[in-house]
């Protein structure tokens, strides 16, 4: 496959794009404090539980198979990317985990397919903790880093017209 035409596996396309919605959906269902108590906002849970859940398989294929090759880029902007993706992995695995870890916390019971998801952390009154706030602020970050990703890949394709979006898209 030549530089010009070669893209992520269909199934590592999938995945990137509904974790991304998946990511998004999360963030505009989100609630902090008292509220999450009183009405706990189970979109969100459930949104970001989608969010680890599918990390897994992606995570399995991209370690089996090789990022497309790529056309020559400058060192510093292969750096960035390799360390934003980075980033992004980490958080796609970092903020459900502690998103969990403040409902144990805050003693919201996370329902799931007639379950519940165990507590990771005993329940305590009043303020979460720092991990909680972890949390909320990481919840912003992964936002504000997904979008500077997504400025970056338009740059890309409209600028450099290196055909980047093509790498991620399914034809
Ligand atoms: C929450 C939203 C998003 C997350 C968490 C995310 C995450 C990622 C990650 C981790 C990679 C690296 C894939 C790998 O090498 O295994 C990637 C690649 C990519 N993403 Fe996103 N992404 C998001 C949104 C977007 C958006 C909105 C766009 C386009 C406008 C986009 C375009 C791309 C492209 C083109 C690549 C391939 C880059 C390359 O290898 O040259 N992503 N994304
Ligand atoms: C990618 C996934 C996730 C993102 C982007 C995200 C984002 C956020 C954000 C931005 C907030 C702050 C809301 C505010 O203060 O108004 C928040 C709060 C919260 N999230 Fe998530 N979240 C994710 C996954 C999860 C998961 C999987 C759970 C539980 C299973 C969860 C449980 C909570 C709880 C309990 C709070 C309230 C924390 C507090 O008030 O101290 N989140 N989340």
């Amino acid at each position: 496959m030549s530089v010009a035409t070669a893209r992520y596996s269909r199934s590592l396309v999938v995945i990137h794009w509904v974790t991304a919605l998946a990511v998004l959906g999360a963030w505009l269902t989100a609630e902090g404090g008292r509220e999450v108590v009183r009405n706990p906002p189970l979109l969100h849970f459930w949104l970001g539980l989608a969010v680890l859940v599918l990390v897994v398989p992606r995570l399995i294929l991209r370690l089996a198979e090789p990022a497309p090759e790529a056309g020559p880029r400058h060192g510093w902007l292969a750096i960035g990317a390799t360390l934003g993706h980075g980033l992004l992995y980490l958080l796609l695995i970092a903020l459900p985990l502690t998103g969990w870890y403040a409902a144990s916390r805050m003693g919201v019971s996370v329902p799931i397919f007639g379950l519940h998801l165990p507590a990771i952390a005993a329940p305590v009154q009043g303020r979460p903790g720092l991990i909680a706030e972890l949390h909320e602020n990481g919840g912003t970050f992964i936002l504000i880093l997904a979008g500077l990703h997504a400025l970056m890949a338009i740059w890309h394709q409209f600028v450099l017209r290196d055909g980047t979006l093509r790498r991620m898209s399914l034809r």
